[in-house]
């Protein structure tokens, strides 16, 4: 089955537009000096996420998991001028290869790239967010997301990545992540405060808008 959903992505990103250069370079270069290359987002949820945040005509995005910055590029190459991006990483390798790429970008000042842990920066960020990407460990989706709600704007959204965890949450109930991952769904999914809808667009991304 995940073969399949391999192949159609394949054909799917083989029937839309390319990708600008640098993202092709960011992909190629993932693949070629990280150890895991398939934490990227790729070109059909990175596009994807870009255009959505294109047409909010979001001001100002915050991303926890930068990696090596193929969805902050590709959301930042869609925002308006005036519109920013921050990205948190932890991981100061992933760091540096990502912030190697900002630079290459044509509009850097709209890239905030951040070096830490998330939990120790998001609290003291007094902004208020029009979307948020929740990208980074697992686990602490429903920490992000408690954490963010409170500082994302009515009518904003909160996309979280990963909610199918490669079909698993369908099958293994007993590993103690996909529990996690399974948890954060449904209590998502009954909670008033947000409007939820998952798509099963890669690994699954689900979209909060906050009532
Ligand atoms: C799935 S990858 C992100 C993919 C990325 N958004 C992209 O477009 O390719 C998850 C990233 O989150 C980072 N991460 C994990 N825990 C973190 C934390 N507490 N704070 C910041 N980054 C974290 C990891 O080091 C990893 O690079």
């Amino acid at each position: 089955m995940y073969q399949q959903a391999a192949d159609i992505e394949a054909y799917s990103i083989l029937h839309s537009s390319a990708p600008s250069s640098l993202l092709q370079k960011i992909e190629r270069e993932t693949y070629l000096r990280t150890l895991q290359p398939n934490m990227i987002s790729g070109c059909v949820q990175g596009q994807f996420l870009a255009w959505f945040i294109s047409a909010m005509d979001a001001k100002k995005v915050l991303e926890i998991g930068t990696f090596t910055g193929y969805t902050t590029v590709s959301i930042a190459e869609k925002l308006q001028s005036a519109a920013s991006i921050t990205t948190i990483e932890i991981n100061p390798e992933s760091h540096w290869l990502a912030n190697q790429f900002f630079e290459e970008f044509s509009e850097p000042q709209k890239i905030n790239s951040i070096l830490g842990n998330a939990m120790d920066h998001i609290e003291s960020m007094d902004e208020t967010w029009d979307f948020i990407l929740i990208d980074a460990a697992k686990k602490d989706n429903d920490y992000y997301y408690e954490k963010l709600l409170p500082k994302l704007r009515s009518g904003g959204i909160i996309a979280v990545d990963n909610v199918l965890w490669k079909g698993k949450i369908l099958e293994n109930l007993d590993d103690k992540r996909t529990q996690l991952i399974d948890r954060f769904n449904k209590k998502v999914a009954s909670d008033d405060r947000v409007e939820s809808l998952m798509i099963p667009l890669r690994d699954g991304l689900t979209l909060l808008r906050k009532r």
